[in-house]
């Protein structure tokens, strides 16, 4: 759709601990490659995509930063602006999903009222490592109001999904 017009601009941010994936969803998402020896993100970085979505071309911008404390970037600009958000856990380490609470804690403490999240599983081509079951994850995404998916940023396994879902829902 080169030359055709942008009818909305959609900041998307990405959030959850360090090494669950969230560089490599967007890297994903936004080219469509994938790395298995990822740096750990410092401060943050973004990329656009354009997508169309009932007719209307809609441009992604997604935002990304460190899961590690050190590395992030000032917290309330990260947030602001943002109309929707995937907060991340690897499902082969229960810690990053205990975690979720806090991330989703500080997401509601910062971004607007409205903000469309979805809670993603990544990592689900390692089912034989999974620690957090679906089960678990899909009662925590209601309980909150949250969307919820299982992805692959390796195997592309419900990546297109889950931004589709967010920009039509923010749509
Ligand atoms: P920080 O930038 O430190 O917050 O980490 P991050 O959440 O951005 O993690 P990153 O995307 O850098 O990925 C961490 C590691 O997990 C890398 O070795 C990736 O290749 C690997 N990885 C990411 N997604 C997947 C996936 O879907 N499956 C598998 N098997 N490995 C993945
Ligand atoms: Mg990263």
């Amino acid at each position: 759709m080169a030359g055709e017009k942008i009818d909305y601009v959609f900041k998307v941010v990405l959030i959850g601990d360090s090494a669950v994936g969230k560089s490599q969803i967007l890297s994903r998402f936004a080219r469509d490659e994938f790395s298995l020896d990822s740096k750990a993100t410092i401060g943050v970085e973004f990329q656009t995509r354009t997508l169309s979505i009932q007719n209307k071309n809609i441009k992604a911008q997604i935002w990304d930063t460190a899961g590690q404390e050190r590395y992030r970037a000032v917290t309330s600009a990260y947030y602001r602006g943002a109309v929707g958000a995937l907060l991340v856990y690897d499902i082969t380490k229960r810690q990053s999903f205990d975690h979720i609470a806090r991330w989703l804690d500080e997401l509601r403490a910062h971004a607007d009222r409205q903000i469309v999240i979805m809670l993603v599983g990544n990592k689900c081509d390692l089912s034989d490592e999974r620690a957090v079951s679906s089960d678990d994850a899909r009662e925590f995404a209601e309980k909150e109001s949250l969307f919820f998916l299982e992805t692959s940023a390796l195997e592309a396994t419900n990546i297109e999904n889950a931004f589709q879902t967010v920009l039509t829902e923010i749509f």
